[in-house]
């Protein structure tokens, strides 16, 4: 078992894009690690840069404290799965499970015995004589992940392993992904675009744009906590509220002005005065129909959407929309006038031209 250590990477094609520009990460032994962004911010190069199937153009790699910057793929004890799966057609699942240990020129008999428990590990008993087209989806998934397994590397690298099954068989293949990594404890890096996918399974996400790191933290982090209004946009099944804002006098107490009203949120060294994106979730926003002590917004509901055992509510106040989640059996009529608010820690201050978190205030995050 192994870290991995990044270094001022940066992976630059002969074209000039710089796919991955200045990255600095550690990956601790044994950690479920998830690179998390959008299509094009550099996932797969990532990936594949600390395979050693891209060259870094600068800085360095190590895996289990050796560099292994300019060492070649086969020596560096990593396994990867590929978003397409790279089966090998004409081959069984045995033959494809057992590769890389032929190619490292393992004897036959640890080849079938490996065969044997990797398959059972994976569920794939019973289909060992079978070939790549004579499988489901999720069966091949499950074939590319046990020849990763199988040929015992020190890291597991994952490009997208879940995204070309349906909805359905993705969240099963999660669940088993999860247990599989908990029960073998192997360092695992995986690559992701769906947020929800990598709130679900990692220890930790490293959230990326245009190659570089904007957030590192615990699922927890990143959803409560986004250090930008990029990573606020980004994580969330329900978009989180980023509204204009200024903060009140301090003789007001903590809150910022939004909206037609003001929430209450600790202002910490930002300046009263100061004019601010204000970050709320919809899930930490609460609606009453009457008053409410301290700080607070009043509107009307708009709509209401069934998200199965909530809703999410859009409330006008005073023409600017905002979203908040309730329980499904108290979800209010269109129309209805309601109070919003939110406790102080939930409510987040970005600066308005970076859109970086201000006010760092202990994280009271959980
Ligand atoms: N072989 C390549 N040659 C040139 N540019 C590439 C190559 N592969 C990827 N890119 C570019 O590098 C950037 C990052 O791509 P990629 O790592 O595939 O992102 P992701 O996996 O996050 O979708 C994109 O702008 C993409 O167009
Ligand atoms: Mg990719």
């Amino acid at each position: 078992m192994a870290g991995i250590d990044i270094e001022g990477l940066a992976t630059v094609y002969p074209n000039g894009v710089r796919a991955v520009d200045g990255l600095d990460l550690h990956v601790a032994d044994g950690e479920f690690f998830a690179l998390l962004g959008p299509s094009g911010c550099g996932k797969t190069t990532l990936l594949r840069t600390i395979a050693g199937l891209e060259n870094a153009s600068e800085g360095t790699v190590r895996i289990d404290v050796a560099d292994v910057t300019r060492m070649e793929p086969g020596k560096r004890g990593v396994a990867m799965v590929f978003q397409d799966y790279a089966l090998f057609p004409h081959m069984t699942v045995s033959e494809n499970i057992t590769y890389p240990l032929k190619v490292r020129r393992v004897a036959a008999a640890t080849r079938t015995a490996t065969a044997g428990r990797t398959s059972s590990e994976l569920s794939l008993q019973g289909l060992l004589e079978r070939r790549p087209g004579q499988l489901s989806g999720g069966q091949q998934q499950r074939v590319a992940l046990a020849r990763a397994i199988a040929s015992e590397g020190k890291v597991l690298l994952l490009d997208e392993p879940l995204s070309n099954l349906d909805a359905r068989l993705r969240l099963e293949a999660r669940t088993f992904l999860k247990k599989l990594q908990r029960d073998l404890g192997i360092t695992t890096v995986f690559v992701t675009h769906d947020q929800a996918e990598a709130l679900a399974l990692a220890d930790r996400i490293a959230v990326m744009q245009n190659g570089r790191l904007r957030q590192l933290g615990s699922p927890r982090e990143v959803f409560a906590r986004p250090a930008n209004t990029f990573v606020a946009n980004f994580i969330g099944s329900t978009p989180m509220n980023l509204l204009d804002g200024a903060v009140a006098a301090v003789s007001d107490g903590g809150s910022v002005s939004v909206a037609n009203g003001s929430l209450p949120a600790a202002t910490g060294s930002v300046p009263a005065g100061a004019e601010v994106t204000v970050g709320v979730r919809p899930e930490y926003l609460t609606l009453s129909d009457g008053d409410v002590n301290g700080p607070s917004l009043r509107g009307e509901v708009v709509v209401a959407e069934n998200l199965g055992t909530s809703s999410l509510v859009s409330v006008d106040c005073g023409g600017t929309l905002i979203g908040v989640t309730v329980p499904e059996e108290s979800e209010p009529a269109p129309g209805t006038s309601v109070v919003l608010t939110a406790p102080e820690q939930r409510v987040l201050l970005y600066d308005r031209e970076s859109g970086e978190l201000l006010a760092k205030q202990p994280a009271a995050v959980g």
